[in-house]
């Protein structure tokens, strides 16, 4: 089939990478010529593992571009995958994803296009493009006869890091249309991830135990809250684990081994249990701001979510305390994180729990010092009031320091050659942010290990 995908972030990428791969010819647009230039020599702007693998094996299937003139004429399928950043009142701010609408609308020629809505965009936003769309086609001096469209949502369940997998191996694919058509051709499209009909990349193996993924196929109002849902619900999983987690540590109780206890039972599941610092990213501190937003404006109120918000937000702060109450004194203490990005496996800065625990031993008077493998490029041009702080090297890192706080469980942290650095340190206090090392063998090391919880 012949696809448009418009944006080319996290979402827009994959999607049209990932579709080229399977053989539909897909053209993505983009504003930003920078981007297209990088992605048109075979190099990806983000940093996500297999991505430009993925690239060079679906070459022949994808175009770049920066004119819609280029990538919409003759689309079965047009995905917006566009930014949309959080307004200050928490609802996300719309006005990419219209001017996308728009521009999309003034290049419709096909007999029957499925406009797609691939961003995380609020519930009735389906509506609202729908409305764009006929708006601005209607307003075309040069509209072509027995052109029809109809708005899709086809919402997005990729983890940054685990995009490609997430993409050609889904659990389930969620697609919302009041028209029976688009159903069927986003159905067609899929067809072959549905039925699990492609050969594997190399990079990225197929899971053993897959079957046929399911799809569900609904209206469009329900497709685009199963996205809030499914975000929010993870989020509160991990606030939950975080809450029990602080009453563990009071009672003496170990929270991973809780956490265990809790997973193994079925209805539960061990998957976002994981205790720690807390969530960040570009989802789900977005995602359950809009929820909120959304219920406001029909006069109601959403407290499961606001306290999965503030248990998270919370965390943040403990991490701090702990260092606290160790050292008692926090002025001029030298404080090493290790690990900046949200997650591993991603440079991804937006909302990381590493930029509040630094900003907040800052204001306490601090010498803080940051580390990422892979987010430091990224750190120094985005975060320009934290950048000073960076530290090239893990030497320079722990020389001196008074605590290390390991914040984003990257592989190299776990592998770290931990006995060589606790030499270095000033006094050898470790934080595990993540509760990802052995507390055991840390102790042995000579480290005073501490966890959040507990
Ligand atoms: C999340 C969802 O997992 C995806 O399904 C969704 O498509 C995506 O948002 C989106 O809406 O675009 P992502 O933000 O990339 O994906 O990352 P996650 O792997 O979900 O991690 C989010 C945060 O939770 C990270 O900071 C991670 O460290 C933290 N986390 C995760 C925990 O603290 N504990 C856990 O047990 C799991």
């Amino acid at each position: 089939m012949k696809v448009c995908v418009v944006g080319t972030g996290y979402v827009g990428l994959t999607t049209g990478v990932s579709l080229a791969f399977l053989g539909h010819e897909v053209t993505c647009v983009d504003l930003d010529q920078q981007k297209i230039d990088m992605l048109t020599g075979g190099s990806c702007p983000i940093y996500e593992p297999g991505m430009e693998d993925l690239l060079a094996e679906a070459t022949a299937n994808l175009t770049f571009t920066t004119s819609y003139a280029e990538a919409v004429p003759g689309a079965d399928v047009v995905f917006v995958a566009v930014q949309t950043p959080s307004a200050d009142d928490g609802s996300p701010d719309l006005r990419y994803l219209r001017s996308a609408a728009e521009s999309v609308a003034q290049n419709l020629d096909h007999d029957f296009t499925v406009v797609v809505n691939k961003s995380t965009v609020p519930i009735g936003s389906g509506n609202w493009v729908d409305a764009i769309l006929r708006e601005s086609f209607a307003q075309r001096a040069d509209r072509p006869a027995g052109c029809e469209f109809s708005v899709a949502s086809n919402p997005e369940f990729l983890r940054e890091g685990n995009a490609i997998h997430d993409t050609l191996f889904p659990d389930r694919i969620v697609i919302g249309s009041d028209n029976p058509r688009s159903l069927e051709v986003l159905n067609q499209l899929y067809r072959p991830i549905i039925n699990q009909t492609f050969t594997a990349p190399s990079f990225s193996p197929r899971p053993d135990d897959i079957g046929a993924v399911p799809l569900v196929s609904t209206d469009l109002a329900s497709a685009e809250l199963i996205k809030y849902a499914a975000n929010a619900f993870l989020a509160l999983k991990i606030s939950y684990a975080n809450e029990i987690g602080q009453l563990a540590a009071k009672v003496g109780a170990d929270i991973s081994e809780v956490t265990r206890g809790m997973g193994l039972d079925q209805r539960i599941g061990s998957r976002f249990l994981q205790a720690g610092v807390g969530w960040g990213g570009s989802c789900f501190g977005k995602d359950t701001k809009a929820l909120i937003a959304t219920a406001a404006e029909y006069n109601y109120s959403m407290p499961i979510v606001q306290a999965a918000r503030e248990v998270n937000e919370r965390q943040r702060l403990i991490a701090v305390e702990r260092l606290q109450d160790e050292l008692r004194i926090l002025k001029g203490r030298k404080i090493g994180l290790l690990g900046i990005a949200f997650k591993p496996n991603t440079d991804d800065l937006r909302d990381s729990p590493a930029l509040d625990i630094a900003n907040l031993l800052l204001a306490r008077g601090a010498r803080v010092r940051l580390h990422d493998p892979i987010a430091g490029e990224r750190f120094r041009r985005e975060q320009p009031s934290l950048a000073p702080y960076l530290s090239d090297s893990l030497d320079a890192l722990f020389d001196d320091c008074d605590a290390v706080v390991l914040v984003t469980e990257w592989a190299q942290y776990l592998e770290l050659d931990w006995g060589k650095f606790v030499g270095l340190m000033r006094t050898p206090i470790l934080l595990d942010g993540r509760h990802v090392l052995d507390a055991e063998r840390m102790a042995r090391l000579g480290y005073k290990y501490l966890a959040i919880a507990g």
